[in-house]
């Protein structure tokens, strides 16, 4: 466990940049449209790179603001300094540190922190997972009726494309069946919310590997289940990501809309 602790006491300083900001006015950038990028998000990353790098110094560092494209390392540090930046800039408080450390496909360790509610979830390999060292566990619920399934929104909605006919469809088709729909802001928190049992389902399409290599393995430490469209086996080139407690996955993914790769 050692490794995960120097990285806890790694996130919690670098949470501390994300409290100071959060207190502030700050510039804010635009990298699309609806895509938001501040100072934060680099200056949270610097460090967070800085401190993870000489740790595991065999591993590559894949991180959001920095990453150039290509193919993925087969031990990679994925990193989001600020996942849930929209909610950063409008001062909303549900927002995380990211990292996950991955080799040869699977997840090893893991780490969600949100600073300004003081949430820290992480997982190890065969160890469980926790939130603020209290071992967590999804609900069992059977009933997608019951169920509060997470979501996200593509940033390439205002293109209306395949992706944003994908997220009306399966929305109209979803909704009717279920309790209620959460669009929390920060896919990482997402999955945990649903690895500590508040939610008991979550999806999203073009998803990065930064926004959700932390959540994967808390979930699955947890005892949920993730899985591609139709159920295929999750790898961070799928456009989708279904997830669930389990006990629904199967109904969750029989009501979500078609959707082809190119
Ligand atoms: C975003 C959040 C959001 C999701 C977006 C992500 P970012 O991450 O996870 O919930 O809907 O697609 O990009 O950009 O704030 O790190």
């Amino acid at each position: 466990m050692e490794k995960l602790n120097e990285l806890k006491k790694i996130a919690l300083e670098a949470g501390k940049i994300i409290k100071d900001g959060y207190a502030k006015t700050f510039e804010v950038s635009k990298k699309s449209p609806t895509e938001l990028v501040t100072e934060y998000d680099k200056a949270v990353e610097e460090f967070l790179i800085e401190k993870i790098q000489p740790l595991y110094s065999d591993y590559t560092i894949v991180a959001e603001e920095s990453f150039l494209g290509g193919e993925l390392p087969k031990k990679a540090i994925f990193i989001d300094p600020i996942d849930g930046t929209t909610n950063f800039v409008h001062k909303i408080p549900h927002l995380a540190i990211s990292i996950g450390v991955w080799e040869d496909g699977k997840a090893q360790e893991a780490l969600v922190y949100n600073p300004i509610l003081e949430e820290l979830y992480s997982a190890k390999r065969g160890h469980g997972a926790f939130c603020n060292g209290e071992a967590i566990s999804v609900n069992k619920d059977a009933s997608l009726q019951n169920a509060i399934i997470a979501t996200g929104f593509p940033y390439v909605k205002h293109e209306m494309g395949k992706e944003y006919w994908w997220v009306v469809k399966s929305m109209q088709q979803l909704l009717p069946k279920i309790r209620d729909i959460r669009r929390l802001g920060a896919a990482a928190i997402d999955l945990c919310y649903l690895s500590s049992g508040k939610v008991n389902g979550f999806y999203e399409i073009n998803l990065q590997p930064w926004d959700v290599a932390g959540g994967i393995l808390i979930l699955q430490e947890a005892g949920g289940e993730v899985s591609g469209i139709g159920g295929t086996e999750y790898d961070f080139n799928k456009s989708i990501i279904v997830a669930s407690n389990g006990s629904i996955h199967q109904e969750l993914l029989e009501n979500l809309a078609d959707f082809k790769e190119e």
